[in-house]
């Protein structure tokens, strides 16, 4: 990885994937293409477009000589439901864009899929590697048939392309939007600034989440593996913890006082689809995939950043 260019990057991953991204290969080696959400102290290369757009892309693989392609872009599970042809059209057709200049140019590609491709029908706990992949979300959809998308060009172009299923991203930069397992960012900005939330999960829903520190590693560990370690073409599950409202609610407790409520919407319905635990064993094996943050760990350092961020003293 020499030159990289990085799609989404002001996105929640993205905002955090970069700089890791820049302090492993230096400022000048990775571009930056995003639309919004740009931080006023954001220092690289940044490049402004909305994907899908295969000629833009095309004109940044050469401009900069591009070799790697970590492609972020993504419309979310309860975003996606808004907007189901929208989701459709931005989530695979910028995916196949990707590909096909991956083809072209002989790049390597990092694209996230997600817990999302599962669905009612798959095991609920422990969820294997290889299962029924029958979601019911738009997101879900198309982070399935981008899994097999991703693997077709593997078989057939011979593109380097990996991915992983990542589980809830808990993160403090960048706030996720439109997401379903969102609620376990915005319940700790509600802690620290109201003391209260309201919990739009009911209070037992069991979700796989990771801290961001980890969700950033495991792709750089990923895309730093031996090809022929990958036994995995379509996407690898990642696993760290799985926690319920009524449990991350306790843990913040220990820290700060917290009221929540319970105001379950439609987004129960999309995390009741979902699994509750992932068995990740293949990537533990295959790469040597190790989460490092357990609940109270990510809850302490959600809290001390978050009072940074906010300058918040109690
Ligand atoms: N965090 C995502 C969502 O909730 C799942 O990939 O949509």
């Amino acid at each position: 990885m020499k030159n990289i260019l990085v799609t989404g990057a002001f996105g929640q991953i993205g905002s955090e994937l970069v700089p890791a991204l820049q302090n492993a290969y230096g400022e000048k080696s990775v571009v930056a293409l995003g639309n919004t959400h740009i931080p006023h102290d954001f220092t690289g290369i940044v490049e402004m477009g909305r994907l899908p757009d295969a000629q833009l892309l095309n004109t940044l693989v050469k401009k900069y000589k591009i070799d790697t392609i970590f492609h972020l872009v993504s419309l979310l599970s309860a975003k996606g439901e808004i907007d189901p042809a929208l989701t459709w059209h931005v989530n695979m057709q910028s995916l196949r864009d990707v590909l096909d200049i991956a083809v072209t140019h002989k790049l390597r590609v990092f694209w996230p899929s997600s817990i999302a491709a599962f669905g009612p029908t798959t095991p609920r706990t422990s969820t294997p590697q290889r299962t029924i992949l029958e979601p019911t979300t738009m997101y879900g959809v198309t982070k399935t048939a981008g899994e097999l998308l991703c693997q077709y060009y593997h078989l057939k172009y011979e593109v380097d392309v990996r991915s992983v299923r990542y589980p809830g991203i808990i993160s403090y930069k960048a706030e996720p939007g439109g997401g379903t397992t969102d609620y376990a960012v915005a319940i700790y900005y509600e802690a620290l600034k109201q003391g209260k939330y309201m919990c739009y999960l009911k209070s037992d829903t069991m979700l796989p989440m990771m801290y961001m520190d980890d969700a950033v590693r495991a792709t750089l560990e990923l895309m730093h593996a031996p090809d022929d370690a990958l036994t995995v073409r379509t996407s690898y599950n990642l696993a760290a913890v799985s926690f319920t409202p009524a449990q991350l609610t306790h843990e913040i407790q220990k820290h700060i006082p917290l009221t929540v409520s319970y105001a379950p919407d439609h987004r129960q319905a999309i995390a009741d689809s979902w699994p509750q635990s992932i068995d990740d064993s293949v990537a533990r094996v295959d790469w040597g995939w190790k989460h490092a943050y357990d609940v109270p760990l990510l809850t302490h350092t959600m809290i001390r950043e978050l009072r940074k961020k906010f300058s918040i003293t109690r």
